[in-house]
C-alpha cells in the first residue's frame, strides 16, 4: 500500500508509467527495502534491479522471484508490484528467521513490463531474453518522442551491468491472475503452466481532411470512419475464434481532432491475442483482410504494422511442479491455468527455467484502478513462492 501511494491514480489506483519521475521513486522506495534486510543491489543497463540477498553457496545461480513496478495509466495497486513485494517478503522472511538457504536468492524489477509508454510490453525481459536487440530497446520512444534509453538515464537506471549476463537459476513471479477464472472456482493459487500468445499492430490511417459542411457524404475519405468499422471488425474477429480468441483496439488518436474538419489522419493500435499459434496466425492473417477491406470502403490508405509477436509459451515442468507441491503441502485450493496476460516471466522462460503463481483477484478486474485482492489470498502466494524458491535453493546439486 505504500507502494500504491507512489504516483497515485485519481480512483485509488497508482499511475506509475514506465521510467517516470514515479517510477523512480518506486526504484529507490523498493532498493531502500532491499538494503535494510542487507541486500546487495545490481542494475542493468536496460534498468532491471537484482536485489541479493547471498546464500551458503554463492557460486551457485540465484533463485530469482520478481515482476514489475511500472503501470499502466489507471493501473491498479498489485499488477506487478505484488510479485516483487511477494519476493522482498520472502527474503524478508528468511532474514527474520536468519534462514540461509543453499543458493542465493534474489528479487528482480523488469523495467517496463506494461508496453504503455514504450512499446512493445515486457521490453527489458525481452532483452535479457535475447527476444529483442538491445539498440532497438533503448530507441523506442513514447507518445513524446522521448526515448527508453534517454530516460533510464535520466532516472538514474541506466546501470552498469550488461543486461542478459546476470545467471537466472529459475525465476518465479507470483502475480494476481487479472481475470475471473480462480475467483469464481473458489481457488486461492493458480499453478500457471504457459501463456497465451500475443501480436500487436500500429495502424496508420490516411484519408484526406475535408470541411465537413460543404463536402456531401458521398466521396468523403474519413479515416475515422475506416478506423470505427476496423474497431468493430476486430471484435468480430475475436468472436470468429471464439471461446479463446481475444481482441482490442486501445488506443487511438483522430488528426487534425476538429469538431467540423472530416478526419484525414488515424493512429491506433491493435492487439490479438490466443493459446493456440496456429490460430493465433489465422488471426492474424483475417486481421489484414479486414484492415484493407475497411480502409478500401472509405478510400483510405493504410499502413498496418506488426511490431510485436509473441507465441505462446510453456513454463518449465520442475518449476511448475515446486509450484505444485508448495501449495498441495500448503493445503491451499489450487488448479492449473494458462495465462491471458503477458508476464515477464513469459520472456525469460525462453533462457532460464520459469513458472508463475497466481492469486485471485476481485471480480477477475484487473488494468484498473479499482483493482483488488484479499490479503489471506496475497499471503497464500508469497507462502507458495517462499517454498518454491526454498525447495530449489536447498536442492542438492550433483
Ligand atoms: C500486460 O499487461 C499485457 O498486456 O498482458
Ligand atoms: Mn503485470
Ligand atoms: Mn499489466
Amino acid at each position: 500500500m505504500a507502494m500504491a501511494e507512489i504516483g497515485p491514480g485519481q480512483h485509488g489506483g497508482s499511475s506509475r508509467l514506465a521510467l517516470s519521475d514515479a517510477d523512480r521513486e518506486g526504484r529507490d522506495l523498493f532498493v531502500a527495502w532491499c538494503r535494510d534486510i542487507g541486500c546487495s543491489i545490481e542494475i542493468d543497463d536496460m534498468g532491471n534491479i537484482f536485489a541479493r540477498r547471498p546464500g551458503r553457496e554463492n557460486a551457485r545461480a540465484p533463485i530469482v522471484a520478481g515482476s514489475h513496478l511500472d503501470t499502466q495509466p489507471h493501473g491498479g495497486r498489485f499488477d506487478g508490484i505484488y510479485g516483487v513485494l511477494a519476493g522482498l517478503e520472502v527474503l524478508r522472511t528468511l532474514h527474520e528467521k536468519d534462514v540461509t538457504t543453499a543458493a542465493p536468492l534474489e528479487v528482480v524489477v523488469w523495467t517496463n513490463e506494461e508496453g504503455a509508454r514504450f512499446a512493445p510490453a515486457m521490453i527489458a525481459s525481452g532483452v535479457y531474453a535475447g527476444l529483442f536487440d538491445k539498440e532497438y530497446a533503448w530507441s523506442r520512444s513514447d507518445s513524446d518522442g522521448k526515448t527508453l534509453g534517454d530516460e533510464l538515464r535520466r532516472i538514474g537506471y541506466f546501470g552498469d551491468a550488461p543486461c542478459g549476463e546476470h545467471p537466472i537459476g529459475a525465476l518465479f513471479e507470483a502475480h494476481i491472475e487479472q481475470g475471473p477464472v480462480l475467483e469464481a472456482e473458489d481457488k486461492t493459487v493458480g499453478i500457471v503452466v504457459g501463456g497465451q500468445g500475443i501480436r500487436w499492430y500500429d495502424l496508420g490511417l490516411k484519408g484526406r481532411d475535408s470541411h465537413a459542411g460543404s463536402t456531401p457524404m458521398r466521396g468523403r475519405r474519413d479515416a475515422l470512419l475506416a478506423a470505427a468499422e476496423i474497431v468493430m471488425a476486430v471484435q468480430g474477429l475475436a468472436l470468429d475464434y471464439a471461446p479463446d480468441a481475444v481482441g482490442t483496439v486501445g488506443e487511438m488518436q483522430v488528426m487534425p481532432n476538429s469538431r467540423n474538419t472530416i478526419p484525414g489522419e488515424v493512429f491506433l493500435t491493435i492487439d490479438i491475442r490466443n493459446p493456440d499459434r496456429t490460430v493465433l496466425e489465422a488471426m492474424a492473417e483475417d486481421l489484414r483482410e479486414i484492415v484493407a477491406k475497411c480502409a478500401g470502403r472509405h478510400g483510405v490508405e493504410f499502413e498496418l504494422d506488426e511490431i510485436w509477436d509473441k507465441p505462446p509459451i510453456e513454463f518449465d515442468p520442475d518449476c511448475i511442479a515446486a509450484v505444485e507441491a508448495a501449495a498441495r503441502e500448503l493445503e491451499y485450493p489450487h488448479r492449473r491455468i494458462v495465462s491471458g496476460a503477458g508476464h515477464d516471466a513469459c520472456q525469460v522462460c525462453e533462457v532460464a527455467p520459469t513458472s508463475m503463481i497466481f492469486v485471485p483477484c476481485a471480480g477477475g478486474l484487473s488494468h484498473n484502478e479499482a483493482e483488488s485482492a484479499e490479503p489471506e489470498d496475497l499471503e497464500a502466494g508469497a507462502n507458495v513462492l517462499l517454498h518454491a524458491m526454498l525447495a530449489l535453493a536447498n536442492r542438492i546439486q550433483h
